[in-house]
């Protein structure tokens, strides 16, 4: 039978729209998508906010740090004018709004905690609470690369689903994921076409990989016979 995966859109449809921007997320419901995964950062007064980067340099009209921001200056900022003029005003979200909006359709939703680079204390409960209050329990999936910040979330709320990051072949990944009793990991197609993705799958480990864009790389994938629950794409349309 021929694999489905799920499709989730890379911080949106981060290859038409600008990324992490309520613009983006619109669009991926558009284009089809079956679930969003998006960056989740936080800032000096506690908001959570959507963004890759820790620095918000690179998308928006603004310079330094999240943490060293109030919601009120992030909100001053244009996240859309970078990727193109007809995105001028669009706005960093914060994790509240993109939830009121998300209330209103059924999307997965994969939040990766970026706090691999920022620790952001406190992040951790910040997101679970906002989950609770808008009642998103069955619909997210928590990741990170950071897994004391996943052991975290695991403390705080043993049942909520959590899947550890991986980036390239690394080959303590599995043990890493075993010794939290994780049972999903997101990964790049090199590892899971390596001996490593093999052993995670036959450990029970789910894969769902990033970044997929090209259907020939889907195509090898699934070549391989490696199972896959589910792709994060900047084109969920392609798929
Ligand atoms: O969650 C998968 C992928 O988004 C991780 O890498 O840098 O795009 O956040 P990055
Ligand atoms: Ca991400």
């Amino acid at each position: 039978m021929e694999m489905q995966p799920v499709i989730f859109a890379h911080r949106g449809a981060s290859g038409t729209h600008p990324e992490n921007t309520m613009a983006a997320f619109y669009a991926a419901v558009e284009k089809g998508a079956d679930g969003i995964e998006l960056d989740v950062q936080m800032t000096r007064d506690g908001e959570i906010v959507i963004i890759h980067d820790e620095l918000v340099n690179r998308t928006t009209d603004g310079a330094g740090a999240i943490e060293r921001m109030t919601v009120e200056e992030v909100k001053e900022l244009d996240a859309g004018s970078w990727f193109s003029s007809s995105f001028k005003g669009e706005k960093i979200p914060t994790l509240d709004e993109f939830f009121t909006w998300a209330s209103g359709n059924s999307l997965q939703i994969n939040i990766e905690l970026k706090t691999n680079k920022v620790p952001y204390h406190g992040i951790e409960k910040k997101v679970l609470d906002l989950i609770e209050h808008f009642d998103m329990r069955g619909r997210v999936v928590i990741s990170s690369f950071n897994f004391d910040s996943i052991k975290r979330v695991i403390e705080l709320d043993p049942y909520i689903a959590v899947a550890g990051l991986v980036w390239k072949i690394k080959r303590d990944a599995l043990a890493r994921a075993k010794d939290l009793g994780l049972t999903a990991l997101h990964t790049q197609a090199s590892f899971a076409l390596s001996r490593y993705g093999k052993e995670a799958v036959e450990n029970g480990m789910l894969l769902r990989l990033y970044t997929i864009n090209e259907i020939k790389e889907w195509e090898r994938i699934k070549a391989s016979g490696i199972p896959v629950e589910a792709i994060i794409t900047d084109y969920p349309e392609v798929f």
